[in-house]
């Protein structure tokens, strides 16, 4: 009889690919969010032990920097440029049009926990913006026609 497959918690294959290397930190909290889409507490407290640092700490770490979730992400992720080269073309218009277009004009998620709209500081499209991208794709020279497109394409995947 063959054995049944063992679930690898991805966070103790990442704690331990990382055991001996002294301040990865930021490395550790990238993977888990990359294997969880986003870090749970229990992870902030795993890490902050495996570390030796205060869960305070990690914590900060976590909500310091906007790349990292403390929630599992929404079934769409808007992440929109408010870099200096996007909003020297609309950014700003773009992401209070996106907000309004998602149900996140007043908080990060829609209130159907469909959509969330961050902000993020150049997505590497800077002579093509204003730019954003949808569910790890990029699109670029965004407009309030090519939006909508997008918007309604994503109504009717969920
Ligand atoms: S400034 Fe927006 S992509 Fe770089």
């Amino acid at each position: 009889m063959a054995a049944s497959p063992v679930e690898v918690d991805p966070v103790t294959v990442v704690l331990e690919s990382h055991r001996n290397t002294p301040g990865a930190l930021l490395p550790i909290l990238h993977e888990i969010q990359d294997a969880l889409g986003y870090i749970p507490r229990d992870a902030v407290v795993r890490v902050a032990d495996a570390m030796n640092l205060s869960r305070a700490e990690v914590h900060g770490v976590v909500t310091y920097y906007h790349d990292f979730r403390s929630e599992p992400p929404a079934r769409h992720v808007v992440q929109v440029c408010r870099a200096e080269a996007c909003q020297s073309v609309g950014a700003e218009a773009l992401i209070g049009q996106v907000r309004e277009r998602l149900g996140c004009a007043k908080q990060e998620r829609s209130a159907d926990g469909r959509y969330s709209v961050e902000p993020v500081y150049c997505l590497g499209l800077c002579a093509s913006g204003p730019s954003l991208m949808i569910d790890e794709r990029l699109h670029a020279r965004m407009t309030q026609e090519k939006f909508e497109q997008l918007a309604s394409r994503m109504e009717k995947e969920s």
